[in-house]
């Protein structure tokens, strides 16, 4: 069986939870492949309200198996805390939940480091979740990093973690002035994260491609958005890893020609964490409005969402990058509000019209968006449950957006529940 890979369009906090959780019903493995647990899905569904940041989303499906794969960073607190939290909705998670022993692992100097860069950064800072994700993929490319599977054998833990440190130390106490991190008293709490992610410990890589080979459905699982990625984003204001489609073969440890479907997750509107350009961002009622309607606070930090209307430019980008073969388009009923609704269609840059994404975010700040204006439809939607039954000027919205795309939705989300989605066509 080919694998699907759902991917965030834009830049992160689409609503991959509720898509994730539904498609995982239907999926025999889910796999993470991005991130950590900056990410924040949530999932609405008949146990409860969940907001997962680490462990994948088909933990709710009883038949799935749930793989956290290399290209994750793991935290062991925030893995033993989200653990503790489906285990307490009495989900087991015996023998169906496993953390790639590739994966890297968060450490606390990470998140130290994480702060004080940002504070270095002054003006520059990125805005990140602070909870370490830079400075761990720093060290994974620095050749420097500690990975899940160094804790099996605890005398070589011990000797690279002291070799790790002494790196670490040398940057905390020359560049900015601290007191050094006691390497026995790091160990200890290392001990202790070993004794909770030991049984969960796997060559997921190898566990996913057996699964393939035995015609297994397998759904990996993106975190972030594409304008996140580490290469296709808005850098320098992106997060630290690949989070497109191109990223979850490397991130899962599977060849990428198993992938055959990839669905981007899209919302109806366009939202926005820590800085970098958001060239649609209202910063008007109109904007408040849809922060409040939607809801727009950050399920890792709580930081309000800077909002603005859907960006078909920077979502024909993403279509392209990633290949997508459908979209979910979710969170229409927060637009049930507005007399009129937008859609930015191209750029206006230094006196010419771009309907491609600019790669420099110094040309990104000076776009200025080109909307089409449509009349709103003003009337609930959260009851719709087919194509049909959304008024006609949602539906024209809808149809709008899939012409200026260049892809047809399969899903439209109208409420968080399960239940508040349109299947137009099948995704899997
Ligand atoms: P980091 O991933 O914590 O390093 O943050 C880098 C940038 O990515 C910041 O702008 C964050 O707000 C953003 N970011 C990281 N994870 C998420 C997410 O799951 N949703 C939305 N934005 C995110």
């Amino acid at each position: 069986m080919p694998a699907i890979v759902v991917v965030g369009a834009n830049w992160g906090d689409e609503g991959k939870g509720k898509v994730i959780d539904f498609l995982a019903e239907e999926v025999d493995v889910v796999v993470r492949y991005c991130g950590g647990h900056n990410a924040g899905h949530t999932v609405k569904n008949p146990l409860g309200t969940f907001a997962m940041h680490l462990i994948p989303c088909g933990i709710f499906n009883p038949n799935a198996l749930n793989i956290i794969g290399n290209g994750v960073a793991v935290s062991p607190e925030a893995f033993v805390k989200e653990l503790r939290m489906v285990q307490a909705a009495g989900i087991s998670t015996d023998g169906r939940l496993f953390i790639s022993d590739r994966a890297h692992l968060i450490m606390p100097y990470h998140k130290l480091l994480d702060g004080l860069n940002e504070k270095g950064f002054g003006d520059n800072a990125i805005g990140t979740t602070g909870q370490g994700i830079g400075p761990v993929y720093t060290d994974k490319a620095a050749r420097l990093g500690m990975r899940v599977g160094d804790l099996v054998d605890t005398a070589a833990f011990a000797e690279r973690l002291r070799f790790v440190l002494e790196q670490k130390n040398r940057l905390l106490t020359r560049v900015y002035d601290l007191e050094p991190i006691d390497f026995a008293t790091l160990l200890a709490q290392c001990m202790e994260a070993r004794d909770h992610l030991l049984p969960f410990i796997a060559d997921t890589g190898a566990m996913v491609r057996q699964s393939l080979a035995q015609g297994k459905r397998v759904m990996l699982e993106g975190a972030q958005g594409t304008l996140l990625d580490i290469d296709e984003g808005t850098y320098p204001y992106v997060t630290s890893s690949s989070t497109s489609a191109g990223g979850a073969a490397i991130g899962a440890g599977i060849p990428p020609t198993h992938i055959t479907k990839a669905l981007g997750v899209f919302k109806a509107y366009t939202t926005r964490v820590g800085a970098g350009p958001l060239p649609t961002e209202l910063l008007d009622a109109t904007g408040e409005q849809m922060r409040d309607r939607g809801q727009e606070f950050g399920t890792t930090t709580g930081r309000p969402r800077r909002c603005g209307w859907f960006d078909a430019v920077a979502g024909r980008f993403s279509v392209e990058v990633n290949g997508f073969t459908g979209g979910a388009l979710v969170r229409l009923d927060v637009l049930d509000a507005f007399p009129v609704v937008k859609g930015c269609s191209g750029y206006r840059l230094n006196g010419k019209v771009v309907e491609d994404f600019p790669s420099h975010v110094g040309d990104l700040d000076r776009c200025e968006p080109i909307y089409e204006e449509m009349p709103g439809w003003q009337s609930s939607t959260e009851n719709a449950r087919h194509f049909d039954d959304l008024p006609p000027a949602a539906q024209a919205y809808v149809r709008r957006l899939e012409e200026l795309l260049g892809c047809p939705f399969d899903v439209i989300g109208v409420g968080a529940t399960r239940e508040q989605t349109i299947h137009v066509r099948p995704v899997l």
